[in-house]
């Protein structure tokens, strides 16, 4: 019996999979392409499965391939199967132990790239990525600024051991220092002055409602990734108040901030007196989801 080719297994996955909403990029093309690819041993994300040819499959492959799509129909993440996600057009590894990358916080990326920017005065600005994950922003920020100095922390050893794998496969093990601990705990004792620019990409969701976030999320993704403790703030709160202490003068903080947590935060920062220049970066649906202050 013949084995059924790409247009056939794709319009049965259009049949049956349902595409996860906070991965926007993922369509049921290049999830196939992607599952393809990586049944053939190439392992990639579904946004760069567009660029690679598919190639012939064999037996072995094929049985591969007919596993990896029922895995995802069954709701096991894209990214868990193909092991990559693309971040701000870097391929990273992933896996259970950190957030999958969104492309939502391409938002910050590239608001932190602009930071970069404006607080080099021509030297290296100094960069710190608090809850780095796989090392996705803080990896993608020292490949874009090459002349910045950028360090990474994590709560979870697990989730800094993948960003070990991504720093290593952009060759940035001298460059990149990894750290572990809560927030700013890693940092006691450095030596040296403050960060031009802290990033954050905090847990920003109430307790109670990560379970709600359905099951992809849910089962397959660290809680520690979505948990921000009481009315999903607490995290985000501990990050302004604590970020000061670890900036340089005039250094920036920029973080991300859940939908319709924005303006509250804004509110809050402008009433104090630490920070000024306190904005707020809407994305394409006009929502706050990205918080800038300086010190
Ligand atoms: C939303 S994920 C962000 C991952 C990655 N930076 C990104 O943007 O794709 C939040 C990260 O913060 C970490 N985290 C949670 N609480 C933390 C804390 N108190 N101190 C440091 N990191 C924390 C989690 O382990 C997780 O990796």
């Amino acid at each position: 019996m013949s084995q059924p080719g790409f247009d056939e297994l794709l319009e049965d996955l259009r049949a049956k999979l349902v595409l996860p909403a906070d991965k926007p990029e993922e369509n049921h093309e290049n999830t196939l392409r992607a599952l393809w690819l990586t049944a053939a041993g190439e392992k990639v994300s579904a946004v760069a499965s567009m660029a690679s040819v598919l190639p012939a499959l064999d037996d072995d492959q094929r049985e591969r391939l007919t596993g990896l799509l029922a895995k995802r129909v069954q709701g096991k993440p894209l990214a868990h199967l193909t092991e990559r996600a693309n971040f701000m057009g870097f391929e990273f590894v992933v896996g259970p132990a950190a957030l999958i990358p969104r492309q939502e916080t391409e938002l910050l990326g590239t608001t932190a790239l602009r930071l970069l920017d404006a607080t080099s005065h021509g030297g290296a600005a100094l960069c710190l990525d608090v809850g780095t994950g796989c090392g996705n922003l803080a990896i993608a920020l020292a490949l874009k600024c090459p002349s910045a100095r950028l360090w990474a922390s994590d709560i979870s050893e697990a989730a800094i051991d993948l960003a070990r794998q991504n720093v290593r496969r952009y060759d940035l093990q001298d460059k990149l220092p990894l750290l572990v601990g809560d927030l700013f705990a890693p940092l006691a004792g450095r030596e040296g002055g403050g960060f031009d620019l802290i990033v954050c990409n905090p847990p920003y969701i109430s307790p109670q409602r990560v379970p709600q976030m359905g099951p992809e999320i849910a089962d397959h993704e660290p809680t520690a990734a979505f948990d921000g403790g009481f009315g999903g703030m607490a995290v985000l709160r501990r990050l302004v108040t604590e970020a000061p202490q670890h900036l340089a003068p005039g250094g920036w903080l920029a973080f991300e901030v859940g939908v319709g947590q924005g303006e509250l935060v804004i509110k809050q920062l402008q009433a104090g007196s630490t920070y000024r220049e306190v904005i707020g970066i809407c994305d394409t649906d006009g929502i706050v989801r990205v918080v800038t202050a300086k010190i």
